[in-house]
């Protein structure tokens, strides 16, 4: 049984003491659901990698109500200090040396000598996680590979029955998940766009690299691409046209002759976009399937702001799926690293 917890106070406690007794909790942040559980317990986080079928351990992102929580886990340094004045409480995931006072276990860590951190913002989570001395480790709350959930119908469909409880906070208002930044090699590396803009980020720390430009962060194969937010319906990238046998995503004015579609944003709004992108893929994954149709046409749109975050998402929803992923072709990690 799952519990639909209110975004009250008693719900909110409820979370809060579900969390502490080792229990999975799913709850709202501005940019997706994350399935929560103590960061501090090897055994509470092994049970999200199995609610999720995530195949493999991999490092997740450790969620805690301030800055000054956030440096007692991962050791801090002038930049990371000016961006977490900047962006927290936000979508920015920093990643940082591992302090070896902190108390984030092995299994979220995944053995790594770095952790990744975020103050996530919003009333529910942020009371939530005030009433907690551990950090939450979460990934989006999803079973892996499918498309990340903004609002708690979306986690109740995917993991209902698998997880202790949902906090219910409404529709997250970002709509992609939060930036990854890594400031554990000197120079920022961003490992995946998301909610804090590119442009954001450099007005406050300077040029940043993509971990696009960096090989060695990127070790699969291309034939193996990572496949991930994926609908069951193929996805095609930047259609000029659109097929009888398509569903459209939609951004601007749609493409003529298109059946069912559905509009990230009619007057071109990267924010709205957004907001509407996971949303819209379930709709035209679910009708497009009741319909018979055979795949969604994502039109394209600019690569700037949070274009780059969106097109990123889809790129994935798009990459060739293949029969069984390869062992680290999983879930949630290859958002940045894949
Ligand atoms: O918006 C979000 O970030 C959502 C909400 C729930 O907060 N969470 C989320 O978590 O998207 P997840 O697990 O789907 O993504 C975690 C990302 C992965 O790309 C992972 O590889 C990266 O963070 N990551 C975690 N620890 C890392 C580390 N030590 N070094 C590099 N990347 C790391
Ligand atoms: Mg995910």
């Amino acid at each position: 049984m799952t519990e639909l917890l209110k975004a009250d106070a008693a719900g909110i406690a409820r979370a809060a003491t579900l969390l502490r007794t080792g229990h999975l909790v799913a709850f709202g942040t501005e940019t997706v659901y994350g399935l929560g559980a103590d960061a501090t317990s090897d055994a509470a986080v092994a049970r999200i990698y199995a609610a999720k079928n995530r195949p493999r351990f991999n490092p997740l992102i450790n969620h805690v109500a301030s800055a000054e929580a956030a440096f007692r886990q991962g050791e801090e340094n002038t930049l990371a200090r000016l961006l977490a004045q900047a962006f927290w409480p936000g979508p920015l995931t920093l990643v940082l040396p591992r302090r070896a006072d902190a108390t984030v276990c092995d299994l979220a860590a995944a053995g790594l000598p770095t952790l990744a951190l975020r103050v996530p913002r919003g009333e529910t989570v942020q009371a939530m996680l005030s009433q907690l001395d551990i950090p939450v480790a979460a990934p989006s709350a999803n079973p892996s590979g499918s498309v990340s959930p903004s609002d708690a119908f979306h986690v109740l469909r995917g993991l209902g029955g698998r997880i202790d409880a949902v906090l219910d906070s409404g529709p997250c208002p970002v709509g992609v998940e939060s930036t990854v930044l890594d400031l554990s090699r000197g120079a920022p590396i961003l490992l995946r766009p998301g909610g804090v803009t590119l442009e954001q980020l450099t007005a406050v720390c300077g040029p940043v690299r993509h971990a696009d430009d960096h090989g060695s962060k990127r070790p699969i194969a291309p034939g193996l691409m990572a496949s991930h937010y994926a609908p069951d319906l193929p996805v095609r990238l930047n259609a000029a046209a659109v097929r009888p046998d398509e569903a459209l995503l939609a951004f601007g004015p749609p493409l003529p002759g298109a059946g069912l579609t559905w509009s990230l944003s009619d007057r071109g709004d990267l924010e709205e976009a957004a907001a509407r992108l996971f949303a819209g893929l379930r709709f035209l994954d679910s009708e497009g399937r009741r319909r018979g149709l055979r795949g969604i046409a994502a039109m394209t749109m600019p690569r700037h702001g949070l274009g780059l975050a969106i097109l990123d998402r889809l790129r994935r929803a798009a990459a060739p799926r293949p029969v069984s992923l390869p062992d680290d072709a999983d879930d949630d990690d290859l958002a940045s690293i894949g």
